[in-house]
This record gives structure tokens, sequence and C-alpha cells, in this order.
């Protein structure tokens, strides 16, 4: 299976069980999904259905009970974890609910950071992370610490960072959900940009309906089964 000049990321019958003492916690009951590269696509489906699951797996943080993910057409069941750390550095970039940043570092080196782990020297690192501040409209803010920053200030830091390593797929986890209506949506057009502006490929875990609106594919879970996908003209 490579069809890596269309797919992103490719995902094979996916299971995933968790085990909790006695009993297992089936979260993925065989979830197959090609993410095609360019594509904005929208996950949704009720709490504990298994969409964090899902992304994980996606972003081969986590590895599935059975089943595989194909990233550009690289099987990551077949990765050491060395592979592994560094394909997840250069092809994903995640963006997390409560935004993830490390709160002694300011703006610059948070979104400077993925590149230590790629080997960007320091110099380049710097100046690329402040060209990714400028893009998200925070340059004159690169020296605020996310203590000194507004949610949805750090949450575009979380973007800009996302994109540190210039990644195949960015994948957000509910990146709106610590934020107003208004921040929210500001986020959301961001991203919106970033895909039709870049030709950024991106999926997004969802609970709002006018985040979902604005993808070209929305793919509902249930009880950790694709229930259906709609794909919508945007
Ligand atoms: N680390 C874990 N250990 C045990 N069970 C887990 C773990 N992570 C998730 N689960 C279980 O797996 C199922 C799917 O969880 P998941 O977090 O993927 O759902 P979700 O769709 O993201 O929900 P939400 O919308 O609330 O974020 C749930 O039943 C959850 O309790
Ligand atoms: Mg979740």
């Amino acid at each position: 299976m490579d069809r890596s000049d269309i797919y992103t990321v490719v995902t094979e019958n996916l299971t995933k069980v968790y085990r909790m003492g006695k009993v297992n916690v089936e979260a993925l009951r065989g979830v197959d999904l090609r993410v095609r590269k360019g594509e904005l696509m929208a996950v949704v489906g009720p709490s504990g259905s298994g969409k964090s699951t899902l992304l994980n797996l996606m972003g081969a943080l986590d590895k599935p009970t059975t089943g595989r993910v194909f990233i550009d057409g690289v099987d990551v069941g077949k990765l050491s974890d060395f592979e592994l750390a560094d394909l997840r550095a250069r092809k994903i970039g995640f963006v997390f609910q409560f935004f993830n940043l490390i709160h002694r570092m300011n703006a610059l080196r948070n979104v400077a950071l993925p590149m230590v782990f790629t080997g960007v020297s320091r110099r380049e690192r710097e100046e690329r992370a402040m060209k990714l501040l400028e893009l998200v409209g925070l340059r004159d803010k690169w020296r605020h610490r996310p203590s000194e920053l507004s949610g949805g200030e750090q949450q575009r830091v979380a973007v800009a960072r996302a994109l540190a390593n210039n990644p195949s797929i960015i994948l957000a986890d509910e990146p709106t959900g610590n934020l107003d209506t208004k921040t929210g949506e500001e986020i959301i057009g961001m991203l919106l940009k970033l895909n039709k502006g870049m030709g950024q490929t991106i999926v997004i875990v969802t609970h709002e309906k006018h985040v979902s609106d604005v993808c070209e594919r929305i793919v509902y879970l249930r009880d950790g089964l694709v229930e259906r996908e709609v794909v919508r003209k945007t």
C-alpha cells in the first residue's frame, strides 16, 4: 500500500484496546481513513467515541492494538523508536486543546523548540521561529512567556510551533475547546488560511459545528467506528 503521492495519512483497520485492570475498553474498533494531501478534514463524534485516540494514532504518538498507520507512505509500525521520534518531529504538527506550551520558555523559544530535534542551527531556528510568529500575528510578542499571553495568543504560538518543521500534516485536537467563540473563530480562520493558502493538510477534532462546517470532509465517529463521512463543497 503506497499511495503517498495522494495520501498523507492512511489508516488500515485500526483498533485500540485500553486495558483497565480486568476491563478492556475498545476505543477504536476498525477504522480505515485516508487523508488526502492538502485536505482539511474534521473528525466529530460524542465524547468517548475515540477521536483523540484516533488522532494520536494518526500522529504516531501512540501505537494501535492492531492495524496499520502510514504517514507519507511509511508504515510507522515498522520503525524503531528512534526513527519514529524523528518522523514525528519532521512530519507531524500537533495542536492541543490546552496549548501545551513550555511555561518557562518565551514564545520564540517555544516555536523554535521542535527544530532543536531536527538539527536546525540556532540561528536558523530563531529566524524561522520569528517568521512563524509573524505569520500568526505575534511578532511583537516573541519575548512573552505563555503566562503573559491570552489563551488565543497561546494557541497561535502553538500553531506556529506545529508549523516549525514544515510538517506533512497538522493534527489539531479540539484547538478551540478552551477559547471563547470569537477567539476560537480566529484560530480556525488561521488554520483555514494555512490550508487554502499554503496547501497545508489539516485534521481537526471538534465538537463545534461552525468548525466542521468549514471543512471539506467530516468524519463522524461513534463507539470507535466511522459511522459516516460527509464530503462538502467548500
Ligand atoms: N489512556 C487511556 N486508558 C484507558 N482508557 C482510555 C484511555 N484513553 C482513552 N480511553 C478510553 O477510550 C475511549 C475513547 O477515548 P477518547 O479520548 O479517544 O475519546 P474522545 O472521542 O476524544 O472524547 P472527548 O470528546 O471527550 O475528548 C473512552 O472510552 C476513554 O475512556
Ligand atoms: Mg478527545
